[in-house]
């Protein structure tokens, strides 16, 4: 069953990140900072969780901002937290320091494209003031993987997201996760931009939901008109 994640789902859902994540900038950062990045999700971005009975196998999280803006938000809303927390796990992990810093500065800096597709509406998709949403995080427990759970928190959000007013879903992905983006590819989401960011590997942005240019079937398909 899925359902929009609750306070009380914190703790299992940053379990399944740590699982799915587990060498990424957030995670490395420790199980308090990954607490406030859903609470974040939950009190200013959307997030699901799927359930069996009470225990979460799998979550899917994302912003109704901008990237940015959402990592910018988490940070000054937790600039106390963080200047409090961080000298702690930089002194146990000094390699973050760069980690931090680059990451900081990405935030502040505008993508380079190495590749667009569909250059005009790549440009009216992510022009100021439309309705976008940015799904940032897909999880499954590693024991519920390949069972149709990461489907699923797609197929519910391709439906719920339109039905809140959202007029484009987009999402990145690392272009070496060969199983996300072959999932997605089945999915009939397109990539519109592969970005290429110094320090960062090349990332694949993908389309999948655009108002009035595609359908989305019972099954999850989609559609391009
Ligand atoms: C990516 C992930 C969320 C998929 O969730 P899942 O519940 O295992 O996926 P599903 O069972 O719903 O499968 C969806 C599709 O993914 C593909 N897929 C899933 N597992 C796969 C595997 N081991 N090898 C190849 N393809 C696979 C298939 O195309 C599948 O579609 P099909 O069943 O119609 O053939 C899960 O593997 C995961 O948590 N990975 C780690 C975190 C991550 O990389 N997240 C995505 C980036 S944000």
């Amino acid at each position: 069953m899925i359902e929009k994640l609750k306070f009380s789902d914190i703790d299992a859902v940053v379990e399944i990140h740590i699982e799915s994540f587990p060498t990424s900038f957030l995670t490395s950062l420790g199980r308090p900072a990954l607490i406030k990045l859903y609470e974040a999700f939950l009190t200013y971005g959307y997030a699901y969780v799927y359930k069996e009975g009470d225990k979460v196998l799998g979550v899917m999280a994302g912003t109704l901002s901008t990237v940015e803006k959402f990592y910018q938000r988490l940070i000054f809303e937790n600039i106390l937290f963080f200047a409090i927390r961080m000298p702690g796990v930089l002194v146990k992990t000094p390699g973050l320091v760069r980690r931090i810093f680059l990451r900081i500065k990405r935030l502040f800096q505008k993508p380079e494209y190495d590749f667009r597709e569909f250059e005009p509406e790549y440009d009216l998709i992510i022009k100021p003031g439309n309705h976008n949403a940015y799904a940032l995080m897909l999880g499954v427990s590693p024991e519920s993987r390949g069972k149709g759970v990461g489907k699923k928190l797609w197929i519910h959000q391709l439906h719920d997201l339109p039905e809140r007013g959202v007029d484009a879903i987009l999402a990145s992905v690392d272009s070496t996760n060969e199983i996300t983006n072959g999932f997605y590819e089945k999915m009939g989401f397109k990539i519109i931009a592969r970005t290429k960011r110094k320090n960062f590997d090349l990332e694949y942005r993908w389309l999948a939901y655009w108002k009035g240019h595609c359908s989305v079937q019972e099954s999850g398909q989609v559609v391009w008109e």
